[in-house]
């Protein structure tokens, strides 16, 4: 049993990663139903939140159904860290995390984020101010090292440990690196089996196939995986992966259908929680995933993408599910793009093509 603290996250924890933008109340709604057990919340800026930015401080929102969920912020000076450390637990989630890794120059010119890689002695001592200055538990996520020269993950974790952290997470690629290049576990899986390590430790970064997270369990013994980008307009990709581990087997995908019914349940708690303008325009991201694959989708995703009134999104997306039924059926008859001729044809934005008019046309007339 993996544990942070005295929370209980079973065998083999599947985490949802803090995203900037993406792992807000909506899309965490959703992650928590496929099968995240712990998720955090964006990084919330430690400067904002004691100015009481609205932005920052609406990031903190959290909702009981989501536990166990923990708040990650972000800063380099130690003052607005444990002010904002206090402010975060007054709001009670289960865990406060520690941005320790985000590569963004205007985050790391000011020591926070990976910047704070480069003066592992601050890092250590910034750590040990905030697990000092509140009750929750603390982790921390971050990467291998600055740059390819100073990977000190080992002696990182070790230190942080000492200070009191209670797991940590660590992104395979050094600050340098920002997201380019494959994540490299090998480090990941130094920092799990070094004997003096007893806190959980959470391998991260390109994790995105049921088959990717048992390699990184088996190869690095890591006591869960973190899942970023893959969980992008795919939640149920923590489901999959659990199923996987404990069948050898592959859960169905997700039906279109199901996909456009999470699509727009995403999209209207986006706008309740955001209201109309950002939760139409952070939706826009998720749709590419939520219909990755589907053949000739390329004008629908261009309407959703770009239309800005919630009803018509809505709307396209019903159609979404509605035609798929008769797609399905129709698809017997081995015509290619009914797809997209089907819901093109009925979608209130998008304008039927005269080719895939055509086929729809000839689709219904066999089908
Ligand atoms: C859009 C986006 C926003 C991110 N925002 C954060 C963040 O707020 N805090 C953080 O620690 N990492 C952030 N990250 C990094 C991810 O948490 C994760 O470490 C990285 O994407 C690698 O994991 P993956 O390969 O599973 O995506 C972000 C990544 C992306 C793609």
């Amino acid at each position: 049993m993996v544990n942070i603290g005295d929370i209980e996250l079973g065998e083999f924890p599947l985490l949802l990663a803090p995203m900037e933008d993406v792992s807000d109340p909506p899309f965490r709604t959703l992650c928590k139903r496929y099968g995240a057990d712990l998720m955090y919340t964006e990084f919330i800026s430690s400067e904002g939140l004691i100015r009481d930015a609205a932005k920052s401080v609406q990031k903190l929102d959290i909702y009981d159904e989501e536990r166990p969920i923990g708040i990650q912020i972000f800063g380099g000076e130690e003052g607005p860290m444990r002010e904002s450390a206090e402010i975060v637990e007054r709001t009670n989630p289960d865990i406060l995390d520690i941005n320790f890794g985000c590569p963004v120059k205007k985050v790391v010119c000011k020591d926070a984020g990976a910047g704070i890689l480069k003066n592992i002695p601050k890092m250590v001592s910034l750590t040990k101010a905030i697990v000092d200055s509140t009750k929750l538990p603390v982790t921390v996520k971050t990467r291998l090292g600055w740059d390819d020269s100073s990977k000190r993950i080992v002696e990182v974790a070790e230190r942080l440990q000492d200070v009191g952290i209670k797991a940590i997470s660590i992104h395979g690629r050094t600050r340098v690196q920002m997201y380019k290049g494959e994540a490299d576990w090998t480090l990941i899986g130094e920092v799990k089996n070094n004997p003096r390590i007893t806190i959980p430790v959470f391998g991260n970064g390109d994790v995105d196939t049921p088959e990717k997270a048992v390699e990184m369990r088996s190869k690095f013994g890591v006591d869960g995986v973190m899942i970023g980008r893959a969980a992008i307009g795919y939640p149920w990709i923590f489901n999959e992966i659990k199923h996987f581990m404990a069948t050898g087997e592959h859960l169905a995908k997700p039906s279109i259908e199901q996909r456009a019914a999470a699509a727009k349940e995403h999209l209207e708690r986006s706008i309740k929680w955001k209201g109309e303008t950002l939760g139409v325009l952070e939706m826009r991201r998720h749709y590419a995933n939520y219909f990755k694959g589907v053949p000739h989708f390329k004008e629908t995703r261009m309407a959703l993408v770009t239309e800005m009134d919630p009803t018509a999104l809505i709307d396209i997306l019903k159609a979404i599910k509605t035609n798929y039924d008769e797609v399905t059926v129709r698809s017997r008859c081995r015509l290619s793009n009914v797809f997209t001729g089907m819901i093109l044809a009925n979608s209130p934005i998008v304008k039927t093509t005269p080719s895939t008019a055509r086929t729809s046309a000839k689709c219904s007339s066999t089908g």
